[in-house]
């Protein structure tokens, strides 16, 4: 989709669809709905006046209304988005209506859809235009897209462009949507890796599509397999991968800011944070030996949402170009029960040289992280990140709303959820104090790779990854309950989210020197 920002007037702009938000101002809870513009554009005002005032719209989040050769305007049609009561009013709901106007034009064969920047200044809510715009951009981008590429029936209704426009010239506005837009599209290609099948993107198909992407952006990138597994002494990450006929990828991309003229970039001082983003990799978790049960197994093809999410971060970052050292590990492998499959019960010395004993072939993820965030300290990072589709029970946890937050250093959680309030994701503190240390103890080695019962699983997880960042400030964010959308809403499209990829670009950004 070619997204362009306008400054001009909404009213003479020539479009198939131009789409403006509206608010519903009624003040009780029992009031009849008062649906209102966010636009003080007297055109605007008299060509949506009698939709507005039948009470047929209400505005509600998520409602549309469509008007054919509006009066008064140069658009075609004239399509009205509801954004939820007027108090209620959040950048989440910008985004939410945004991506309902992108997905009410496609499937109504319009193909070039503008959009009215909304007019919130005569509202109580004071939104950023920098935040807004980003908002706006990104909604629009993350709707357009549906994961249908394997339907034989596909019609492509994808829109070819999108206007975004606002009335007068503004500096923060356009950052604001040169930002969304990059991030956007850098969580589209996540959304896009996590959609492929199992057989579709092996391990060595995940690094090759990085190192695409690595040299489109200007990114180095390296993908090690087997042997250097085994060469780096990996033994947790090698005992998921050798049971599979499908060959481990251990994907290393960097990021180094360079003092290049008129860019945003300088050369780091010598003390400079390093930052590791982590990535589970997972293409398909059958379980192992500790199978899982038939029901929904086909979902575990998203089991490397966490590996494409820093993909997709990276691409960000390579375009933003903060001023910041940034190293991505890809821990990438198939778990698959098989004659050379590991075992319960085997024990298996990690990259660290901690002992790790194997109680479930299923809690997979901790062990190809574990190698993962040891040798991202080794390449140098100062801090870590990690994001995994790591455990059950933090969707039991969470549910589907937020996904899972845990950290050993309050600075690095700080600013990660600092982050949010940009990103606009939502993740939900849990603890990883170091009394959970005692329910991945071992009898047989240091410790072992699941907790003593079934209870807490999410931070039994995350005490095992802490071992492995060690003193090294790091967050880890567990991703089970949010990197796929099972229900599919009036903004957004079934299928894989490209969740974290938003908050870890602005996470790595709030480091930028
Ligand atoms: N990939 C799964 C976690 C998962 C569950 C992701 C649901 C997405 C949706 C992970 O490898 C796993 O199987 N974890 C086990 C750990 C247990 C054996 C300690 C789990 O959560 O049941
Ligand atoms: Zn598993
Ligand atoms: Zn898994």
């Amino acid at each position: 989709m070619d997204t362009k920002l306008l400054f001009e007037d909404a009213i003479t702009f020539e479009t198939p669809m131009l789409a403006v938000f509206a608010v519903d101002i009624s003040a009780g809870k029992d009031d009849e709905p008062r649906p209102a513009l966010l636009s003080s554009q007297a055109n605007l005002q008299t060509a949506a006046q009698a939709l507005l005032q039948s009470g047929e719209f209400k505005a509600a989040l998520g409602e549309v209304a469509l008007l054919h050769a509006p009066a008064g305007l140069q658009a075609e049609r004239l399509l009205l988005v509801g954004l939820g009561k007027a108090k209620d009013l959040s950048l989440d709901r910008i985004r939410k209506g945004s991506g309902t106007a992108v997905r009410a034009a496609k499937p109504r064969s319009v193909r070039n859809l503008a959009i009215g920047f909304p007019e919130t200044s005569a509202l109580q809510t004071d939104l950023s235009p920098l935040l807004t715009a980003r908002f706006l951009v990104e909604g629009a981008e993350i709707a357009n897209v549906d994961y249908d590429t394997y339907r034989s029936d596909r019609k492509d209704t994808s829109l070819d462009s999108l206007t975004l426009i606002a009335p007068q010239s503004d500096a923060a506005l356009q950052r604001g949507f040169n930002e969304g837009l990059i991030v956007a599209q850098a969580q589209n290609f996540t959304r896009s890796l996590v959609n492929e099948p199992g057989n579709v993107l092996t391990p060595t198909v995940l690094g090759e599509r990085a190192k695409a992407m690595c040299d489109e952006a200007g990114l180095k990138c390296e993908v090690h397999s087997s042997e250097k597994l085994q060469e780096l002494q990996m033994n947790a990450f090698w005992s998921v991968a050798k049971g599979s006929a499908e060959p481990p990828a251990l994907i290393v991309m960097t990021y180094e800011p360079s003092a290049a003229a008129g860019s945003e970039e300088t050369a780091p001082a010598p003390n400079a944070p390093v930052l590791g983003l982590v990535g589970k990799g997972i293409t398909f978790d059958t379980g192992g030996i500790s199978i899982k049960s038939a029901d929904g197994m086909e979902k575990m093809k998203y089991d490397m949402a966490g590996a494409a999410a820093m993909i997709g971060a990276m691409h960000a970052i390579a375009r933003l170009k903060p001023a910041v050292k940034v190293i991505a590990v890809i821990c990438s492998a198939e778990n698959m029960p098989d004659g050379r499959a590991f075992k319960p019960g085997d024990v298996v010395t990690a990259m660290s040289g901690t002992t790790i004993e194997i109680v479930n072939t299923d809690a997979e993820g901790r062990l190809v992280l574990a190698d993962g965030l040891h040798y991202a300290k080794t390449l140098g990072c100062t801090h870590l990140i990690d994001a995994a589709t790591l455990t059950g029970a933090c969707v039991v946890a969470l549910g589907t709303l937020n996904a899972g937050l845990f950290s050993n250093d309050e600075a690095a959680c700080a600013k990660f959820e600092s982050a949010l309030a940009t990103s606009g994701e939502k993740f939900w503190r849990l603890p990883c104090t170091d009394d959970y240390r005692d329910q991945i103890k071992s009898e047989i080695a240091d410790i072992m790779n699941t907790g003593k019962n079934r209870y807490g699983g999410a931070s039994n997880a995350a005490i095992f990854l802490k071992e492995f960042a060690g003193d090294t400030p790091w967050v880890h964010l567990d991703i089970a309950g949010t990197a796929w959308n099972e229900e599919k809403k009036p903004w957004l499209a079934y299928g894989p989210s490209g969740i974290a990829v938003r908050s870890i670009v602005e996470w790595v950004r709030s480091y930028s020197s």
